[in-house]
């Protein structure tokens, strides 16, 4: 019962993500004064010289995400961080320093111990978190909550969408403040906001596609995740959710980084997965995927929807509804949640409760 009719919980929250990004972004949006209003947060951001982001794992790949937005929004330097790698290397933090902590379960020993260390260098903590009262934003200084709901199945995914909508959120409110954004573009990136879940919801009921191609494409033994700018991180997120619960190698790499090695991977076995996006980087990204194709690679493109070009440089193309660059994450990220869960349904595994793994990883 408490699937809702869904063969897995992780099904179900793929499914969920519309309604739960609705909520995150309820009560939210200022739309007349270009705004928003994130649980009252009241940061000093004349005061803020630097942003460092750290957490772990799919939380760790929406702070990468977040750095593209902050970055273009807010002009304010932003670092991204392992919280179980910044936590063991002296790092070097002051006042002027803003760590953001991005944690679903708010819980995860290593972004809690990363706190710790921020806070004894006197940097002020923001927590991002889905669990109102857990460890993480009890220990930091501020802190503002996706609405995800309880998520059961060990590999995330409303959570991450929710994330990458916090982040946005974020990155206006910073950008309002700084004075980088102006007015009229926040207005529209909030109004483009408040279409999302329409758009998700497009992307979601396509599952019959994905199943489709889960099903070409399951036996491989690897697969590659390609993207540039903000869909790096979607890249590296698709190879995550792809092995958390087939069991199979991936990778996620950025496009341009392709030639610097992982091209000596290509041949006729591997699928590779191109995020290709209307948008700045698109032509450099199809002629990453025209490299791929003449290594007799196979080419499963993430495209926006009345691109009639794409066709001819894939095997394989899934359309996205299109967007304001900066959302596009949220969008592009659905079918590859998608297809891991069919391959891995189609392999057979235990998808809710994949082996070695825990939802919550409280140990070192
Ligand atoms: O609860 P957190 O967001 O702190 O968890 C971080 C990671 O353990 C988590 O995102 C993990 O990578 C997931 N299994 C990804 O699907």
């Amino acid at each position: 019962a408490e699937k809702q009719g869904f063969r897995h919980f992780m099904l179900k929250e793929i499914h969920e993500q519309p309604r739960v990004i609705s909520d995150t972004l309820t009560g939210r949006v200022r739309m007349e004064e270009a705004d928003v209003d994130l649980d009252g947060l009241q940061l000093p951001v004349d005061t803020i010289a630097r942003i460092t982001i750290l957490a772990c794992g799919t939380s760790w790949h929406a702070g990468l995400a977040g750095k593209y937005m902050i970055e273009q929004l807010a002009r304010i330097p932003v670092e991204v961080d392992l919280a179980s790698e910044f936590r063991y290397r002296d790092p070097i933090l002051g006042p002027g320093d803003l760590v953001v902590a991005v944690s679903q379960s708010g819980e995860t020993l290593d972004t809690m111990e990363a706190i710790r260390e921020a806070k004894k260098k006197g940097a002020q903590v923001l927590a991002i978190s889905n669990v109102v009262e857990s460890s993480i934003p009890r220990l930091a200084d501020h802190a503002f909550y996706t609405h995800a709901g309880p998520e059961i199945g060990v590999a995330s995914t409303k959570a991450f969408t929710t994330q990458l909508v916090a982040m946005t959120l974020f990155a206006i409110y910073l950008g309002r403040r700084t004075g980088t954004l102006a007015r009229e573009r926040a207005r529209e990136l909030l109004a483009e906001l408040a279409q999302l879940p329409g758009k998700m919801r497009d992307v979601v009921e396509s599952g019959a596609q994905l199943q489709v191609l889960a099903r070409r494409y399951g036996h491989a033994s690897g697969f590659l995740f390609l993207g540039r700018g903000a869909q790096y991180p979607i890249a590296l997120e698709g190879a995550l959710k792809l092995k958390e619960i087939s069991y199979i190698h991936a990778e996620g790499y950025a496009a341009g980084e392709m030639k610097h090695g992982p091209i000596a991977l290509i041949d006729e076995h591997l699928p590779v997965v191109v995020l290709a996006p209307r948008g700045p980087h698109y032509e450099k990204v199809v002629s990453n995927l025209a490299e791929v194709r003449a290594r007799q690679g196979k080419v499963l493109a993430v495209a926006t929807k009345g691109d009639a070009d794409i066709g001819g440089h894939a095997d394989d193309v899934i359309l996205v509804p299109d967007s304001a660059l900066e959302l596009q994450p949220i969008l592009t990220v659905l079918p590859l949640q998608l297809l891991s869960y069919y391959v891995a349904d189609f392999k057979g595994t235990d998808i809710d409760q994949p082996r070695n793994l825990a939802k919550s990883v409280t140990v070192e």
